[in-house]
């Protein structure tokens, strides 16, 4: 898939920061570094399109505040976002097929008569950071974090958004179900030896390409790094030889 062609085009740093100051800083520092940069919601909040548009002068932008709401919102949200130019975005698969099937007629009608490249749309299965006793305490009676991560893959496929953010540990699983075009995205990236923080389901950025996932988010092994250009290079090294590993 084009968009995530070269190593580099498979790591999303996570700006998760919380001033636009700040953002311009770690933009200038890893400019030409990786080909994603994720907006979340605490910059978004604070910063709103002008975070888009710090983001987008050097890499490719990923709107991830995770949209959940009646179809009718959902959808004008995409239709702004789309024209704010944003390269992909996320939403919850919870939020129901009806959900998921306006933001897809919204982001493709938006992006129509502009002819420009409509947004990727990835649902959100089960957060990264929810073990199954969480989902329990949610009132998921089942509890097991790998059936409801495939529920809502099924969800996303019969609702034709392009693909769903899960955590490492589930993507072979999800790649085998739902095949080779659906982008898999996966946080809960850690370096050997780094912290799982508040992620539950955590791997390497070898195994998680390993495992199937098309693009890496990473955040604070990047950013709290010392030289995190540096960090985001490693993380790239590491992508390319686990590319080349599938490859042989
Ligand atoms: O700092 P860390 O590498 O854990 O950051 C992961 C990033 O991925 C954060 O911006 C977080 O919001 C995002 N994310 C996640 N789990 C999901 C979806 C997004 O951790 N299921």
């Amino acid at each position: 898939m084009s968009e995530f062609e070269f190593a580099r085009d498979r790591l999303a740093v996570a700006l998760d920061v919380e001033s636009l100051d700040q953002a311009e800083a770690l933009v200038e520092v890893l400019a030409g570094v990786p080909g994603w940069l994720k907006v979340g919601g605490e910059l978004f909040t604070v910063a709103g399109p002008a975070a888009i548009a710090v983001a987008g002068k050097c890499a490719k932008v990923f709107l991830d505040t995770k949209l959940h709401d009646i179809p009718n919102t959902v959808a004008r949200t995409v239709g702004a976002a789309t024209r704010h130019g944003v390269s992909m975005l996320t939403l919850h698969t919870s939020g129901g097929g009806d959900m998921l099937r306006a933001a897809r007629a919204a982001a493709e009608d938006t992006a129509a008569p502009g002819d420009r490249p409509r947004p990727l749309l990835l649902g959100v299965t089960v957060l990264t950071s929810l073990s199954s006793d969480a989902l329990r305490e949610m009132g998921f009676a089942a509890g097991v974090v790998a059936d409801q991560v495939m529920r809502m893959v099924d969800l996303a496929l019969e609702s034709g958004i392009d693909g769903v953010v899960a955590s490492p540990h589930e993507a072979a699983a999800i790649r085998s179900r739902a095949g080779a075009e659906f982008r898999i995205v996966t946080p809960g990236i850690r370096p050997e030896g780094w912290p799982a923080d508040d992620q539950a389901r955590t791997a390497t950025a070898a195994g998680a390409i390993a495992a199937g996932s098309d693009l890496l988010v990473v955040g604070r092994p990047v950013l709290q790094a010392l030289d995190p250009s540096g960090a985001a290079r490693l993380l790239i090294g590491e992508i390319e030889r686990a590319c080349g590993a599938e490859e042989t």
